[in-house]
């Protein structure tokens, strides 16, 4: 059982920054872009990092120097990006219920806007006419029978422009002479699978056909790792060698070569992240053995927001013999990291690491019961590099106004 990263042992970091702790490992994030680019080498590609899913500027700065792009959903995500050294035209902005002025803001930072409502394509018109390149983010319907239930949750998804309403598309463009250099979508990882992907392209290319000159068509992210020790992941190699045929095929039909883009968030970054926590009590009640920690939903939302499961290990007693536990946070709320587990047998002190826990992590904590959030930081080159303090009670009241009432 891998209980250090880089030779450095999670205790003396604990040790020096305290629980909870979140920690990354830079070499993880290196094997994922390596995976990635080894599957779609075929392809003219590009990788865009997911920047929401662990947003760090250390983070931003490794995926920079690991020569990735970046995708960002916000003003401040772009801003941070370009803060990180990434380019403008590295960056492309996937907006969602945005105002004008938000677009307004990040054309003139000088990233293409990939636009999601026939609305904002057409104030979008109004505004730069066909001065500014922007792109179309779609909503298709992808081959989604066999999930039952994201294919309800797909229906109702408010993401994308429908492909139903692709003539519209068509016609406003035509209106205000807009250049149309991309064509973007993203799938939930809740349903995504190599058949589902491939019914995507095949959907996508077929629209691609009906506009000239496109720079690229960006296939989104959602491409997920196994949480559970027997879940089936998406087989990475092979769908790079099926989307690189379907690709081929587009290519020869269109006359030229837009780039593939792709924008994995949690493939990146899933893995790479542990959040260590201290077990603060050990209590029986009649029907459960409870370990509760010195975490919570405040600190990795997953497990409470969408029920997800991520491996848990005893670091400090690895090898100790196997009990069922539930393992709390200490939210004054019902906050469960899991339920029912297997694990060595806990005492109160044991050191936990909540595995899988660098997308959709940090970035989603909160400080809810008024705890602070805890310091990150990452292990690059064998070294390990604070890169976000630990809040403080300060922090807490930084942003409140004192009123004399
Ligand atoms: C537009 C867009 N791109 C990329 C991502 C990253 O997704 P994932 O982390 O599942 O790869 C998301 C996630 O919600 C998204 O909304």
């Amino acid at each position: 059982m891998n209980i250090s990263i880089q030779n450095i042992k999670p205790e003396s970091l604990v040790l020096k920054y305290g629980t909870p702790l979140y920690l990354y490992d830079a070499a993880v994030i290196d094997r994922q872009i390596e995976r990635m680019r080894n599957a779609f080498k075929g392809l003219p590609h590009r990788i865009n990092y997911a920047a929401k899913a662990l947003t760090n500027i250390a983070v931003l700065r490794h995926m920079k120097s690991r020569g990735l792009g970046l995708d960002v959903v916000s003003v401040n995500e772009l801003r941070l990006g370009l803060e990180c050294g990434f380019e403008p035209d590295e960056i492309l902005f996937t907006s969602n219920s945005i105002t004008m002025q938000e677009v307004k803001e990040a054309v003139e930072l000088g990233v293409n806007v990939n636009i999601d409502s026939l609305s904002l394509l057409e104030r979008f018109g109004e505004a730069y006419r066909g001065a500014k390149p922007c792109s179309i983010r779609l909503k298709l319907d992808p081959l989604i029978e066999s999930h039952t239930k994201s294919a309800e949750w797909h229906k109702f998804s408010k993401f994308g422009i429908h492909h139903s309403k692709i003539g519209r598309v068509a016609e406003i463009s035509r209106k205000y002479d807009l250049k149309i250099v991309g064509l973007h979508v993203h799938n939930s990882s809740a349903f995504l699978d190599v058949p589902v992907y491939l019914a995507t392209a095949d959907a996508m290319f077929e629209i691609a056909k009906k506009f000239n000159g496109l720079k690229f068509i960006d296939f989104g992210g959602g491409i997920t790792i196994p949480f559970q020790p027997d879940e089936k992941a998406i087989d990475v190699d092979n769908l790079g060698e099926k989307l690189t045929q379907k690709t081929n095929s587009f290519y020869r039909e269109y006359g030229e070569r837009p780039e593939i883009w792709f924008e994995p968030g949690r493939f990146l970054v899933s893995e790479c992240g542990w959040l260590l926590t201290r077990v603060t009590v050990i209590k029986e009640n009649e029907k459960a053995l409870f370990a509760g920690t010195d975490t919570g939903f405040n600190h990795l939302l997953r497990p409470a927001l969408y029920g997800s499961w991520h491996e848990i290990v005893n670091l400090s007693n690895p090898t100790g013999k196997k009990r069922r536990y539930h393992i709390t946070g200490n939210m004054c709320e019902t906050d469960f990291l899991a339920h029912n587990r297997e694990l060595s047998e806990i005492r109160e002190g044991d050191l936990l690491a909540v595995k899988n826990a660098g997308a959709y992590g940090s970035c989603m904590a909160s400080n809810y019961n008024s705890r602070v959030r805890p310091a990150e930081v990452m292990i690059r080159g064998g070294k390990a590099y604070l890169i976000k303090k630990k809040e403080t009670y300060e922090d807490l009241l930084r942003n409140q106004v004192e009123v004399d009432w």
